[in-house]
């Protein structure tokens, strides 16, 4: 098995964000409002956080290699994950959360997969839909195609959006983010091609809220597949954007962000 430093790092780093339940000073009567543990000042969510930026920095130093071995794995299975997506009704149950926050009239959907969510409301919208694997472009064209959907699909990267400012009302990114090897870069383009006042959807995993140990362990459990798990209240509040999160399934461990951009100056 190809184990990398990085790879050690992230499981470190989930060790530690986990270790919350057995810490000395750990109070669980002593609670913040929102119900957060009062642990999240203590030595080893420090050293949790250093070990989460750490990753981050690595992963995005790592540069192209990190999209490019998704990437692979991605071309490999791509026809395998379009059977599953189709197949298991939890995944679907989850991505069709974002469908009732999507305003129109221009969407785009970024990181579409084999497209199954597009064929789910794209004649509603004016909609766009990406991709960075090619495979997967030419299975969503194919499953829009079956289904009689319209959609304009091309093969981009997030990181370099073909798109002028703010041009779209609604974004949606479902299970994606994990897996950007530069989550603030992403994030920028995301940002720039959005509206003033538009919305931003984004499904994705992370720790649960009340670090219940089972959704704790499965956010761990994708993290060592090699996602990123990031802090996604740091990341939208750095880009100055409104948001609610909204935990949609796995025990806490798949969250449904609903962000704006806010109408007036931008960041
Ligand atoms: C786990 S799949 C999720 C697909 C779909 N959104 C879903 O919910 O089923 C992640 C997708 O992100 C795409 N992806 C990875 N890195 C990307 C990048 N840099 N730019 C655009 N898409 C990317 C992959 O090709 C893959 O289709």
């Amino acid at each position: 098995m190809d184990v990398s430093l990085l790879q050690i790092l992230q499981v470190l780093q989930n060790v530690f964000s986990l270790s919350i339940k057995i810490h000395p000073f750990y109070i669980p009567w002593l609670r913040y409002p929102r119900n957060e543990p009062v642990v999240k000042l203590s030595f080893d969510n420090l050293l949790g956080t250093w070990l989460e930026k750490l990753c981050a920095r690595m992963a995005s130093n790592k540069s192209q290699q990190f999209t490019e071995k998704f990437d692979a794995f991605y071309t490999k299975f791509a026809t395998i994950y379009d059977l599953s997506v189709k197949l298991l009704p939890v995944w679907k149950t989850w991505i069709r959360e974002a469908i009732p926050y999507i305003k129109g009239p221009r969407v785009l959907e970024i990181s579409c997969g084999t497209g199954y969510l597009i064929t789910q409301y794209a004649n509603e919208f004016e909609t766009y839909g990406l991709d960075y694997n090619t495979k997967m472009v030419s299975l969503t064209k194919k499953n829009l195609d079956k289904k009689g959907v319209k959609a304009d699909i091309q093969q981009a990267n997030v990181e370099l959006l073909p798109y002028k400012n703010e041009v779209f009302d609604s974004l949606v990114n479902t299970m994606a983010f994990s897996g950007y090897r530069d989550g603030m870069k992403a994030m920028a383009e995301m940002y720039r091609v959005l509206k003033k006042g538009g919305r931003l959807l984004v499904i994705d995993v992370g720790y649960p809220k009340n670090r219940n140990r089972i959704g704790a362990i499965l956010t761990r459990f994708w993290s060592l597949t090699g996602d990123i798990i990031r802090n996604m209240d740091k990341i939208f509040t750095s880009f100055n954007l409104d948001y609610k999160d909204i935990e949609i399934g796995g025990y806490g461990s798949v969250h449904l962000y609903v962000a704006s951009k806010k109408r007036g100056r931008n960041v």
